[in-house]
């Protein structure tokens, strides 16, 4: 069903995208590929609908639920949770290693104490088979215990010629910053990775995407709101599976569009909420700028002038940076202030 709004598995489930599904496919032999674009373009479904595909031995590692300041714990957690949840392909290898208990249909990795396991170890044992790991969003990867997890990269890239790994992520700037290809301090500074940006549907996509997801339900809909669907949301799949199915329950387009800035308001405040675990101040800022450059607040100085009127204050030139910066390596705003998701614009202007 193209309006289930988990991601699809099944290439038969997925609209368009065969070529960017051959592109990976093409360059599977790679070490290193990157999924990257906006929220809800289709990353996670295009990583598990080309891992379905390919038949090869596989293992899918999700840190989007990641804390900023993870624990090893943590981190060896996603791996024994990712490859637990595959365990009859990988048995046979997981039998042969030291540190790795095996405890029903789930594993458990040892991360201290006599017998412990690192990641490069594991990597090593897995490069036994050829696999591919894939690893979901994985900018949340950043933090203090980065350089392991980076270090176990870089070095599965140069001996294990067996394994691919395949790291998508929706926050973009940060992916590129957490690998640190062009930074000499990074493990994996000068390797190259293959990079697939996924774009947005063109109105003609979006329009045969809402028909044919319609269709599926057998629901006959107005011309009206499909064009009202594509207006606003600038081709971006996920909205537009969200926007046919809420519409295919309520048949009230102006409550889809509620429902999705409510959705994409939550996501933003909970992202300040973040913002607000470190310092309040620099909390109210980010909603400051957000809700300045979501009402069309287009440049620097505009910028300052909207943010020392909403709030009485002055802001300095490092801190406004900061915020901007950060913002683009989100991916929630471009060099041109203007928003890359036009309902997150319209869910800032409430902030
Ligand atoms: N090509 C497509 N065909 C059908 N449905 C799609 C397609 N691309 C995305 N979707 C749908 O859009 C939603 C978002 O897709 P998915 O979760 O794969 O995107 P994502 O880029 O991983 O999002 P996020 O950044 O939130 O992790 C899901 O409901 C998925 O089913
Ligand atoms: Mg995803």
């Amino acid at each position: 069903m193209l309006f289930d709004e988990r991601p699809k598995e099944n290439k038969g489930d997925l609209f368009d995208r065969e070529k960017e599904i051959e592109e990976i496919m093409n360059n599977i032999n790679r070490p290193l590929i990157l999924i990257t674009g906006v929220r809800r373009i289709g990353k996670t479904s295009i990583l598990k609908v080309v891992l379905n595909e390919l038949k090869i031995p596989h293992f899918i590692i999700d840190c989007r639920n990641l804390p900023p300041n993870y624990s090893k714990g943590n981190l060896y957690s996603l791996f024994s949770n990712a490859i637990s949840s595959k365990l009859s392909t990988f048995l046979e290898i997981l039998s042969k290693i030291r540190g790795i208990s095996i405890l029903g249909n789930s594993i458990e990795l040892k991360w201290k104490g006599k017998e412990y396991v690192t990641l490069s170890d594991l990597f090593d044992h897995l490069n036994e088979k050829r696999i591919i790991i894939g690893i979901d969003e994985a900018q949340k990867l950043r933090g203090p215990l980065s350089k392991e997890i980076k270090d176990s990269i870089a070095h599965a890239y140069d001996y294990d010629r067996n394994l691919t790994f395949i790291l998508t992520g929706s926050e973009v700037g940060l992916l590129h910053e957490f690998l640190g290809i062009e930074n000499s301090e990074s493990p994996l500074y000068g390797r190259y990775y293959h990079e697939i940006t996924l774009e947005r549907f063109d109105k003609d996509k979006s329009e045969l995407f809402l028909r044919k997801g319609f269709e599926e339900l057998r629901l006959n809909v107005d011309e009206n709101v499909i064009h009202g669907i594509i207006e606003m949301f600038d081709g971006i799949p996920g909205w537009l599976a969200l926007a046919g199915n809420q519409f295919s329950n309520n048949r009230d387009l102006k409550r889809v569009k509620n429902i999705a800035i409510n959705v994409a308001l939550n996501e933003i405040n909970n992202l300040i909420e973040m913002k607000n675990n470190v310092s309040p101040v620099v909390a109210r800022r980010y909603r400051t700028v957000m809700r300045c450059i979501a009402r069309g607040t287009n440049s620097w100085s505009k910028i300052v002038n909207c943010i020392q009127k909403e709030e009485g204050s002055t802001i300095s030139t490092s801190v406004l940076d900061n915020i901007l910066n950060n913002l683009k390596k989100l991916s929630i705003i471009d060099e041109n202030y203007e928003f890359l998701d036009p309902i997150y614009k319209e869910a800032s202007i409430l902030l």
